[in-house]
């Protein structure tokens, strides 16, 4: 009897690791609200990507013109969302419905059309515009995003290495064509692993993300 019940325990132990290291059960799993059961299928396709955000990517990018982040203590250059950061807005502006997705097969599922300049934006499944997950086009109350990394322009910054940027353990990546890359929601997170919640690319404990790329 003792037996069956570690044995059962250590089941338990093992899928709840093998679940917590993946996107599927997580809170990128969104297979619930998919009829085909999928979970890539949100962000990715193998076919008629999208090639305007994250690698093959299935999600429509948000078309928002967002209110971007300003201080007067900034020194890189700031634009609007570009690649990696433009795939998450796809579904944390509150703009697109988080089903409009350009895989051939399950388009039809959410919208009538996928990729950027859908008919049907805000028809394809729920939207995020309540909960913690909404970031809106807001971008003020924000952590600047696409914003050029140089440790020339504010020498508070860590040095670079490419484009990531390394401390002890930690490394961080950096986006778009160098020599000057951008820090992009991704930087900080990473979407198939929630160990490090909420989808950090690594524990935020003595704050190292921060503390990787600024000299504080
Ligand atoms: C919520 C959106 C989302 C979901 C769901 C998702 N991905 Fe990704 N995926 C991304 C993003 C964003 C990137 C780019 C990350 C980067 O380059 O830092 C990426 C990159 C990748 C890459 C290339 C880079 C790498 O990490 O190797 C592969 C392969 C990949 N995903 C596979 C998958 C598979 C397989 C699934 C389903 C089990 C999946 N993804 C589910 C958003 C997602
Ligand atoms: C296909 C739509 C989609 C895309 C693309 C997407 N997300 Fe999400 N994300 C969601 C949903 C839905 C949730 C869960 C909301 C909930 O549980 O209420 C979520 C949750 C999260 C959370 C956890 C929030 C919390 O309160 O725990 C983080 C962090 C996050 N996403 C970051 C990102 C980043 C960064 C990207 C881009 C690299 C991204 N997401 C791309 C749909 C998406
Ligand atoms: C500089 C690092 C960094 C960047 C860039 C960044 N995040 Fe985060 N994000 C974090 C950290 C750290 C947390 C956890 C905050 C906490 O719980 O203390 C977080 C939390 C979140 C959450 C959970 C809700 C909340 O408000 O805590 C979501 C959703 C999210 N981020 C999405 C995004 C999206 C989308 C982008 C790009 C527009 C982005 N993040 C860019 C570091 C970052
Ligand atoms: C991937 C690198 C990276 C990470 C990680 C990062 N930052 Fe930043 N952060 C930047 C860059 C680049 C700027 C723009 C600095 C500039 O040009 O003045 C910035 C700007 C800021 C600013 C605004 C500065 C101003 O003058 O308005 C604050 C505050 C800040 N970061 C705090 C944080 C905190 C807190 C964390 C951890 C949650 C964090 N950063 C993580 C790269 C990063």
């Amino acid at each position: 009897m003792k037996k069956i019940l570690l044995l059962i325990v250590a089941m338990v132990l093992v899928a709840s690791t093998a679940f917590a290291w993946t996107v599927v059960g997580s809170r990128h799993d969104l297979s619930s609200a998919n009829v085909g059961g999928q979970v890539c299928v949100f962000c990715h396709t193998p076919h008629n990507a999208n090639t305007s955000a994250g690698p093959l990517w299935s999600h429509s990018t948000s078309i928002a013109t967002f209110t971007l982040y300003t201080s007067a203590t900034l020194d890189n250059a700031i634009g609007q969302p570009s690649g990696m950061s433009k795939a998450c807005m796809g579904c944390h502006d509150g703009t697109v419905g988080v089903g409009v997705i350009s895989n051939g097969r399950t388009k039809g599922w959410f919208a009538t059309t996928g990729h950027d300049g859908a008919a049907s934006y805000a028809s394809g499944g729920a939207i995020l515009n309540t909960n913690a997950a909404y970031i809106g086009t807001d971008l003020r109350d924000d952590h600047p995003v696409s914003i050029e990394y140089s440790a020339v322009a504010d020498t508070g910054l860590r040095a670079p290495t490419g484009d990531t940027v390394v401390n002890g353990l930690v490394t961080l990546q950096l986006y778009g064509a160098g020599p000057t890359y951008k820090v992009e929601c991704a930087s900080c997170h990473n979407v198939h692993n929630n160990t490090a919640v909420p989808f950090l690319r690594t524990s935020n404990s003595n704050s190292q993300i921060c503390t990787t790329c600024h000299l504080k």
